[in-house]
């Protein structure tokens, strides 16, 4: 397993313009929880896939192979790069067969904390091909211990099919009293939900996940991503508030103090926290399902690696955790609509019981309705979820800004690239500008379910 904790670059590492790295997708088996042996397919054969890293301002190149029985692709989440490095099957570039190679060259952009995982329309985030990618900003803080957290979730692969026909049995696990379960009522059939396995932290469950080691003193950076193919989880450190400075790897107007983070299937958030006395304690996600009491790994203090840690009950009652709302500063009197020339509205629908299709006005991809922009538009997009699921919705290749929620405007808008519509009606507005490379940049649901389904469109330039 590739470590976790990311030491501090070398000099000698910003001395070269340019990174190279290999990455080959592999069949391989690991076994994350006992009694669970998964047949996966990894980057460079682990799960996560290795953490890539440059500074800003530095170009990377990756060359591809793909040694795996399926058609695979890189994306590289969060970056605004030329439309042909996207990695989106079928819009910016075909398929890497079995035995094919593809090379990757950009100028990783904006900074912060990203990451990379396959887009061919054929599981392989479920199956395994996805990591972290941290392009350090120079402007941040400096943080004396620094630690990648993937949470991801081993699916059984027999239930990812009734999923998609909306027939599955699989139950929620949200935890008790978080905003999804509070939504449901007792004779509700979900029919989308995956049945996992495992849910995992870097590769594996507790207590064989991987612990981070710190001192009383140190002033401590997670750099943490859900790469769920399909749910949101609570994360919190037993007995520290975590501090949030960046979503989705770009900097908060006002970093602020929560008890637990919400992370949105593909989010991403750098939280910190300071170690003020020795101690042992559990990274957590949350949940009401069994097997996520081992979703967990151990921080502790020289000293204390075998004791007993902290840990904080698996519930939400009363628990101070974040939304864009407090994290945007509370609500402001409208949205600042100036400069607007193109607007869409875009319905998310579907998901009925038995049925196939998640929708975006009424459509599947690719007959959904598509935005046309030209260089310099500036884009407002309104969602409105009809649907009883929240929806991550992602759009590849810009970083746009979070205004609207609920109807209500925020007070301080958030940049991110994926961002969570409320289900039951809820809504959301994203401003973009339109100035991003030419070609086909893709907007869906980033729940694998959903976006297979056909909750997908996409954002052309003409
Ligand atoms: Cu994280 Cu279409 O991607
Ligand atoms: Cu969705």
């Amino acid at each position: 397993m590739s470590a976790f904790a990311l030491a501090p670059l070398p000099e000698r590492a910003f001395a070269s313009d340019m990174v190279s790295y290999r990455l080959v997708a592999m069949p391989m088996r690991y076994s994350p929880a006992p009694g669970v042996v998964v047949n996966a397919i990894g980057y460079n054969g682990s799960v996560p896939g290795p953490v890539l890293r440059v500074a800003h301002g530095q170009r990377v190149h990756v060359e591809y192979v793909n040694r795996s029985s399926i058609v695979t692709a890189v994306h590289w989440h969060g970056m605004v790069l030329p439309n042909a490095m996207d990695g989106a099957v079928g819009v910016t570039q075909a398929a890497v067969p079995r035995g094919g190679r593809f090379v990757y060259a950009f100028k990783p952009d904006p900074p912060g904390t990203r990451w990379y995982h396959d887009h061919a329309g054929d599981m392989g985030i479920l199956r395994g091909l996805f990591g972290l990618f941290v392009v350090e900003d120079p402007r941040d803080e400096r943080a004396d211990v620094e630690c990648a957290v993937v949470f991801h979730d081993v699916p059984d692969f027999s239930s990812v099919q009734a999923a998609m026909m909306g027939t599955s049995r699989a139950p929620m696990i949200d935890p008790m009293d978080s905003p999804e379960m509070r939504a449901m009522k007792p004779s509700d059939k979900m029919g989308d939900e995956v049945r996992y396995l495992a849910h995992c932290i870097n590769g594996a469950t507790y207590p064989n996940t991987k612990s981070l080691k710190v001192k009383v003193g140190d002033r401590v950076r997670l750099r943490v991503l859900n790469a769920s193919g399909t749910q949101t989880r609570y994360v919190r450190l037993a007995g520290h508030q975590l501090r949030v400075t960046h979503v989705d790897g770009n900097p908060v107007p006002v970093p602020m103090e929560f008890e637990a983070l919400r992370i949105g299937v593909a989010e991403r958030y750098d939280a910190w926290f300071d170690v003020r006395r020795p101690g042992a304690w559990l990274l957590q996600g949350l949940s009401s399902d069994p097997l996520a009491f081992q979703q967990a790994m151990v921080v502790y203090t020289p000293g204390m690696e075998k004791a007993a840690p902290l840990s904080a009950p698996q519930s939400l009652e009363g628990v101070d955790y974040l939304t864009y709302e407090k994290l945007g500063g509370g609500f402001a009197a409208a949205v600042d609509e100036r400069g607007i020339t193109i607007r869409k509205a875009f319905t998310l629908g579907g998901g009925a019981w038995d049925s196939p299709r998640w929708t975006l006005n009424g459509a599947t991809w690719p007959n959904t309705p598509k935005i046309a922009v030209r260089r310099g538009d500036r884009v407002l997009v309104h969602f409105k979820n009809t649907t009883d699921m929240d929806h991550p919705m992602h759009l590849h290749g810009h970083v746009f800004r979070v205004v609207e929620i609920d109807g209500n405007a925020l007070a301080r808008p958030l940049d991110k690239d994926t961002s969570l519509v409320r289900s039951n009606g809820g809504t959301l507005t994203w401003i973009f500008d339109a100035d991003s490379a030419a070609g086909r940049w893709l907007l869906h649901c980033h729940n694998e379910i959903h976006m297979m389904d056909g909750m997908m469109t996409e954002v052309d330039y003409v």
